[in-house]
């Protein structure tokens, strides 16, 4: 984007009942953002201070451009924050985790049972000779025991990978093998709308030619049992069984990595972002205390899974390190029917809802009358993440679930960026189509590319311009990825969005600045498809585009370039929409396919995507220059 657009905006704003403020962790938005200006690192020392260390920092940030290290050898780990302190603390017999699965079973662990399943699998973990450092793959549906793996291995200080259970077994193993994985933990399958979906065979598929692993686990869910293969594949539950109950927690350096997550770029194979445990755990539990306002009585339900950053830390170790009672499902929203999710609100007595402006346009679809028939009373807070909360879906969910009463927070983060950076703070006024203003602790802002900042109104590239603690520390084998982050526009932390401010310094965002879609609220990078559909025989070059989709936010169309002998049809339509499928798993499925006879590219032979998203939707291409023909 070389020059500056205006937008034009409507700063009509909404209030959540005052009553919601009473009690606030924190009273007033200003104040706090103020408070946090005077002093930053006191501000991230002051929340740190709330948690347990084994051993305190020496320096709360030590910032060399663009590398940040936070709590520096400061000793700790985060299950320590999220089980013993809760267990040793009066909340043994607190409920953690309510989990309700596709055909209504339910399972409910208290604080003290999750924590003796997460150290017996920790050590189950061992037995299996994992170690602090060594990389392990959850590959799971949405189950507890998705959470008790990833706790385990934080137990234990072995980094995890969770990789999404709706990925194809491509996107599985180009994860596997660049995390070089030791462990690979599955299911045997996961349900959803009633059927079976095969999980195992997938990893079965993804092991080969990844000599890192070692050992799968599996847990078998379904009767009849899977049957195992003896040398390499473990069953969930028998690794726990003849260990010892008691496993003390690994002392981890406040900067040893916790995890890696993958999220798609706009080149290349997918990012693994890597995290670190120490200001992971005091941006999560900070932003879920304040920005949540998440109290003791609270029942949490993130309906995201763990596979993705927001159940990372919105469902797991946030809430968790809270002691918080968190609600996790494996249903879809519509599955046995549209009021499914309404009617756990009422059973669960759900007071903060985290979900998807995907999921509530749906709902707005299906009808106000699957809402009104259950008693949603009890919810206190709603949240949104992953694409802009249209200001339609915004009212919509004000008025119908939160019954003009509940503040919405469009909160807006990113996988890189681990915690809330934009949002309304609860009690404060909302305006629909804005995220919001920062987080304190967050320096945001909208610039021009060389970072000079933008007047309200006019759009701009979306930049953090100082370190936080919760903030990636590097892509995985791949620090030079890392470093365009922060050198790209000024020196900031480049989010890769277009935004907007307005007055009162509210934040819209536009959209994504590079060729990421966001379809139904996930990551898709436009190349993960093309190379997928260029690894079909049939197809010689291609080409992604998101086009606006009322309910998904993007939807996916390819255009097509064949090789010599094949023939466009519908079945070959078909057959590529299944072989993505296959490859990276259905949220990557293309709507649509065109073939075509060629590709606009740049004279360095780049495909301009923006020049065929421009044509699909009739709109001015813009700069051509560049382009070759
Ligand atoms: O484009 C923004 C969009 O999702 C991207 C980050 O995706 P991911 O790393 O998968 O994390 C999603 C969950 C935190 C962002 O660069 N995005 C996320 N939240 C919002 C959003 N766009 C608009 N409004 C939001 N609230």
């Amino acid at each position: 984007m070389s020059e500056n657009f205006d937008v034009k905006l409507d700063s009509k704003s909404y209030l959540p009942d005052p009553s919601v403020k009473e009690g606030s962790w924190m009273q007033d938005y200003e104040t706090a953002y103020n408070e946090f200006l005077k002093d930053p690192e006191k501000h991230w020392e002051n929340v740190a201070e709330e948690l347990e260390w084994f051993q305190k920092w020496d320096k709360v940030r030590e910032w060399d451009h663009p590398y940040a290290k936070w709590f520096t050898d400061a000793k700790l780990n985060i299950t320590h924050n999220c089980l013993d302190r809760h267990v040793l603390n009066g909340k043994r017999n607190k409920v953690a985790l309510i989990w309700v699965g596709d055909d209504g079973e339910e399972q409910i662990l208290t604080y003290r049972q999750l924590y003796r399943e997460v150290m017996r699998f920790a050590n189950g973990l061992k037995s299996l000779g994992v170690e602090k450092g060594d990389r392990v793959c959850i590959y799971m549906p949405l189950v507890p025991e998705q959470i008790i793996a990833m706790l385990a291995c934080a137990r234990i200080g072995a980094v995890h990978s969770v990789v999404f259970g709706g990925f194809g077994a491509n996107a599985l193993h180009s994860r596997i093998k660049d995390a070089q994985a030791k462990i690979v933990i599955t299911a045997d399958a996961t349900l959803r709308r009633g059927k079976r979906i095969d999980l195992k065979t997938l990893v079965d598929e993804a092991v080969v030619n990844s000599s890192s692993v070692e050992k799968i686990v599996v847990l078998r869910r379904m009767t009849p049992q899977l049957e195992l293969f003896s040398e390499i594949e473990v069953d969930f539950y028998e690794i726990m069984e003849d260990v010892e109950k008691e496993c003390e927690p690994e002392v981890m350096d406040s900067e040893d990595p916790l995890f890696i997550l993958y999220t798609s770029g706009t080149t290349g194979p997918a990012k693994g972002i890597v995290h670190t445990c120490g200001g992971y755990m005091v941006g999560t539990y900070y932003t879920t205390k304040n920005m949540f306002d998440l109290k003791d009585n609270d029942v949490m339900w993130c309906t995201a899974d763990p596979g993705w950053i927001t159940g990372h830390s919105y469902i797991v170790y946030g809430p968790l390190s809270m002691g918080a009672t968190i609600m996790i499902s494996e249903t879809t929203p519509d599955y046995p029917d549209p009021g499914v999710w309404w009617s756990m609100v009422e059973e669960f007595d759900v007071t903060i809802l985290y979900t998807a402006p995907t999921a509530i346009r749906m709902f707005m679809r299906m009808g106000e009358e699957w809402p009104e028939k259950y008693n949603l009373s009890s919810l206190r807070i709603l949240g949104s993440v992953g694409e802009p909360l249209n200001p339609e879906a915004f009212e919509w969910y004000f008025r119908v679930i939160g019954k003009e009463k509940c503040p919405i927070l469009d909160t807006w983060w990113q996988t890189e960026t681990g915690m809330h950076m934009l949002t309304t703070a609860v009690g404060e006024p909302m305006k629909p189509g804005f995220a919001g203003r920062p987080v304190p602790g967050i320096i945001a802002d909208v610039v021009d590319e060389n970072g000079e900042s933008v007047p309200a109104g006019t759009g701009g590239f979306l930049v953090i311009k100082e370190p936080w603690p919760s903030m990636m520390r590097t892509v995985y084998n791949n620090d030079e990825r890392y470093c365009q982050y922060w050198n790209t526009i000024g020196n900031y932390y480049a989010a890769g969005d277009l935004a907007v401010k307005d007055e009162d310094g509210y934040i819209m965002i536009l959209g994504r600045s590079d060729d990421v879609l966001i379809v139904a609220g996930h990551n898709i990078g436009s190349a993960e498809v093309e190379s997928a559909l260029v690894s079909h025989e049939a197809v010689a070059e291609a080409a992604v585009i998101g086009k606006p989709d009322p309910l998904k936010g993007d939807s996916i169309k390819a255009f097509i370039i064949l090789r010599m002998g094949f023939e466009a049809s519908a079945k070959l339509k078909t057959d590529l929409v299944y072989h993505v499928r296959m490859n990276l798993g259905p949220i990557a499925m293309p709507s649509e396919i065109e073939f075509v006879e060629s590709l606009p590219k740049t004279r360095s032979g780049k495909i301009m995507r923006r020049l065929l998203k421009a044509q699909e939707l009739g709109q001015d291409p813009g700069d051509v220059s560049t382009l070759e023909d």
